[in-house]
């Protein structure tokens, strides 16, 4: 996608041995990247958010591995690579799936290959993912086409949770995705941006996606959505997620739940948009995946521009107050309209997902 007139993507090779990422923990006040050398550099690029959304932590991963094979390309260093990305962060399958997918393209390998087959490997889940992101845009659109005919050339109001644009994965988006085929359509909309409390990936992160777009909305608080559901403001939600389990229950940022919820009871259709490596086949419910828990100061204080342009951080919460930070939340998929996937949109459910990918079944 472009950030003033210039196209990015939100990871690319740079110079030397490393990897270039723009700085998320900085935006939308800054516009800034950073390059990452080490698979300790991508770890810690994974764990302190500079880089998030589940297709990115994938990606990310993928190439901690590669730098990792340029500096020692041993069993053992491929070992400890693989489990400190790993440990970074537990909820998104994608880094599972892309860590795995190296692992594999390196086993038995000779030594003196890996270093380059790991960078074609990393850079080939990079292409692959835009490509994915791309086809989940254009099924997307069926979608929204079919919601904005009934509007009668009105225009079509979205709802989206958390930030699952081109800025969470390698380019386009998953949720994003639909929107910004459809806007480019010709079609009339307009996005409700729920800002995502506590950390407001979508006030600083899908708002600054859509603006730099040129696609309409309006950022609202989380709690402000059951009510534009209730008042018919809401024609269809779409959102994305980091972990669908074998029977269609969605893991998504935490807050996810109660907007289904509210979906459901206002008749609103619920949709997920997802690539492949974000199913994971090997569990059966939404209650065995691991939901992150993360530090309460991320609830306890908010990090904003000042009028003279700097950043600053600021305590909200009542002084010795403890808070507790659950990260994503599970939407059973029961409540989910329908997933949109590079292959198409299914049922949400585990008959759904195997009429889609039948090698599962
Ligand atoms: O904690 P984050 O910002 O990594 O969480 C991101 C989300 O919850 C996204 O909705 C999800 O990763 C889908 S990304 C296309």
């Amino acid at each position: 996608m472009k950030i003033d007139g210039k196209h990015y993507r939100t990871i690319w090779p740079a110079a030397g041995d490393a990897v270039d990422v723009i700085d998320q923990t900085r935006l939308p006040h800054c516009f800034e990247t950073v390059t990452l050398r080490t698979a300790e550099d991508c770890a810690r690029a994974i764990g302190e958010m500079t880089v998030r959304g589940a297709p990115l932590i994938g990606a990310t991963a993928a190439y901690g591995i590669a730098l990792a094979m340029r500096e020692d390309a041993s069993d053992e260093a491929l070992g400890r690579a693989y489990d400190l990305l790993l440990a970074t962060r537990p909820t998104a399958v994608n880094l599972h799936w892309a860590l795995k997918r190296m692992r594999d393209a390196l086993r038995n390998r000779p030594r003196e290959r890996r270093a380059e087959i790991a960078w074609q490997e990393a850079a080939a889940i990079c292409d692959e993912d835009a490509e994915t992101c791309r086809s989940i845009g254009a099924h997307g659109l069926e979608i929204l086409r079919g919601a904005a005919a009934k509007k009668n050339g009105m225009t079509l109001n979205i709802l989206t949770h958390c930030n699952a644009g081109w800025l969470a994965t390698v380019d386009w988006g998953t949720a994003l995705a639909p929107i910004y085929v459809a806007h480019d359509d010709g079609i009339p909309l307009h996005v409700w941006v729920d800002e995502t409390r506590p950390r407001n990936q979508g006030a600083s992160l899908t708002a600054f996606e859509l603006g730099a777009h040129g696609v309409p909305h309006t950022i609202i608080a989380d709690n402000a959505g059951g009510h534009y559901m209730q008042t018919g403001e809401v024609d269809l939600c779409v959102v994305g997620t980091d972990r669908v389990t074998a029977n269609g229950d969605v893991a998504n940022k935490i807050g996810t739940y109660l907007k289904a919820l509210a979906a459901k009871d206002n008749g609103v259709p619920f949709y997920v948009a997802l690539p492949s490596s974000t199913i994971d086949w090997s569990l059966n419910s939404g209650r065995e995946i691991p939901i992150e828990e993360r530090p309460p100061d991320e609830l306890l204080k908010m990090t904003g521009r000042l009028a003279d342009g700097g950043l600053a951080t600021v305590e909200i919460a009542a002084p010795g107050s403890a808070g507790a930070n659950p990260a994503f939340d599970v939407t059973p998929a029961r409540l989910v309209t329908a997933f949109i996937t590079e292959r198409g949109v299914c049922e949400a459910s585990g008959e759904g997902l195997r009429s889609l990918f039948p090698e599962r079944r």
